[in-house]
């Protein structure tokens, strides 16, 4: 495999600044030597371009999706990025920046995709629009947009809308859902695993039934990997953090049987932010994930 790490450097669909230095955090950590270490060629595009950040917008209350008009300006930027990426061939690994990229990532992607699966593996359901977010925080809201509900602009970055199927979706490790969201996921039927069904299956069990499930009806596979999907003890450096998450073992298993099922095309790693950080443990605990998912073996 040629991989190809893709920086997304935004803060604009959350409130925490630092989050954007996040694919630096992981770069200085070791990401690139470690996933070139599995035999694989790795080629670092840098960062998209990002509109500059206006403090005084930045930290004043907003009414509305919040800085809607950056999120559409990078999105429209990491899509085209991802698209070339995926022209030539290669996987593009999105390094994060908020988990609003996701909305361009993905727009760039599906498009090479007849029924493309998303693998949503995170504390959250990111499944929000404007009237059940509660925040206003577009990272609240991607996995929705792309399931083609919200702002227009949004929904059709990249010229089409409705990138993913909500068949086609599986959410794993949540732990905090709206209520606009847990109506949502019933009323679409998404294949949903909370800490608790892991807690009861198994990370193995979760993983396989995923596997299944997705094999059967998609063309290739996403994983949108939110750092906050794991314990806080083991990954502080997130934004959102909630209390009760997989373990670093269990993440690995994860990692591990994603890489030997051979169906992933692509991923996302999301919500790494230094500032707020213990010394960028966050970013040397997801680069360990990183390692397994690109099929590093101990022995
Ligand atoms: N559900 C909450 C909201 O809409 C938290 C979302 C957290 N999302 C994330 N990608 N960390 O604001
Ligand atoms: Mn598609
Ligand atoms: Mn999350
Ligand atoms: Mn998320």
């Amino acid at each position: 495999k040629r991989i190809e790490i893709i920086g997304a450097p935004t803060a604009f669909g959350q409130r925490k600044l630092g989050v954007n230095f996040g694919p630096d955090a992981l770069r200085y950590a070791g990401l690139i030597e470690r996933i070139e270490n599995t035999g694989h060629e790795v080629i670092d595009k840098g960062n998209v371009e990002s509109p500059v950040i206006d403090m005084k917008k930045y930290k004043s209350e907003q009414n509305g999706l919040r800085n809607l008009d950056e999120v559409i300006s990078f999105s429209n930027n990491l899509y085209e990025a991802v698209n070339e990426t995926k022209n030539n061939g290669n996987f593009p690994l999105i390094l994060g920046g908020d988990h609003s990229l996701s909305i361009g990532s993905i727009a760039g992607i599906s498009k090479h995709y007849e029924n493309l699966g998303v693998i949503w593996y995170d504390a959250h359901g990111d499944l929000n629009t404007i009237e059940s977010s509660p925040s206003g925080n577009i990272h609240g809201m991607p996995l929705r947009a792309l399931l083609g509900d919200g702002n227009e602009n949004l929904t059709n970055i990249g010229g089409y809308k409705n990138k993913v199927k909500p068949e086609n979706v599986v959410l794993i490790g949540m732990r905090d859902l709206d209520d606009g969201e847990k109506k949502y996921i019933k009323e679409q039927g998404i294949l949903t695993y909370t800490m608790a069904d892991i807690d009861r299956l198994g990370m193995s069990k979760v993983i396989s039934e995923t596997i299944d499930y997705l094999k059967a009806k998609t063309d290739g596979i996403h994983l949108s990997l939110d750092v906050d999907a794991l314990d806080p003890v083991e990954t502080p450096g997130t934004g959102t953090t909630v209390p009760g998450g997989a373990t670093y073992r269990e993440s690995h298993l994860a990692m591990e049987m994603l890489n030997e099922s051979n169906l992933i095309v692509s991923a996302d790693l999301v919500e790494v932010n230094p500032l707020i950080d213990e010394y960028n443990k966050t970013a040397h605990q997801a680069i360990g994930l990183m390692g397994s998912f690109f099929g590093e073996k101990l022995l």
